[in-house]
């Protein structure tokens, strides 16, 4: 009885584990800004996301996930890349300010069976080494959960 619990207990953090290693192998997605843009869209003060999507962002895909937002299944390999830029006044208009972080979701159904085939990491500033997703990227799929119809993305393609 106590050998299985021990099993139990080393098989979890083992898993735990494999979870963490699997989010700090997505590597920052160099040249993205030549991506297909998708959309864009700011966030201003009292959008239930402001924090922490407060400002501009813009939405990139790329060729694999550009044919799932069409097709609405994305096969491994396709990458979306979410870049969030400060939002600044002038004059009458709105304009782009320093990058607060960038997000990124890689479609890869073995290596993230936890949050449904969708790896997630996001790096601060302009930073490319600095991680901000730990946990897995439980918390972020926690919330792209709601979109499961469309195989957790929220944005969608126009022509
Ligand atoms: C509270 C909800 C919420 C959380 C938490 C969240 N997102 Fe999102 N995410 C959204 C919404 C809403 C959009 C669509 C924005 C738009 O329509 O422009 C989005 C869009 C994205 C996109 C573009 C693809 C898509 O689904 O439209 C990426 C990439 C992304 N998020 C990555 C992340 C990462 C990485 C994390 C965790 C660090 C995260 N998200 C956490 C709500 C969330």
């Amino acid at each position: 009885m106590r050998k299985s619990l021990l099993t139990l207990a080393v098989g979890v953090s083992l898993g735990a584990l494999t979870t963490l290693a699997a989010a700090d192998e997505i590597d920052y997605p160099d040249g993205y800004r030549s991506w297909t843009h998708v959309k864009s869209m700011t966030i201003h003060k009292g959008h239930p996301l402001e924090t922490p999507f407060l400002g501009i962002h813009h939405v990139y895909a790329n060729e694999r996930a550009l044919h799932g937002l069409q097709s609405k299944h994305f096969a491994d390999g396709a990458m979306l890349v979410f870049d969030q830029l400060q939002s600044e006044d002038a004059g009458a208009a709105s304009v782009e300010g320093d990058r607060v972080l960038i997000g990124v979701m890689l479609k890869d159904n073995a290596r993230f069976p936890q949050t449904n085939g969708w790896g997630y990491q996001a790096w601060p500033k302009d930073s490319r080494s600095q991680r901000l997703v730990d946990d897995g990227g439980l918390s972020c799929h926690g919330c792209h959960i709601q979109q499961k119809d469309r195989d957790y993305v929220f944005s969608q393609w126009r022509d």
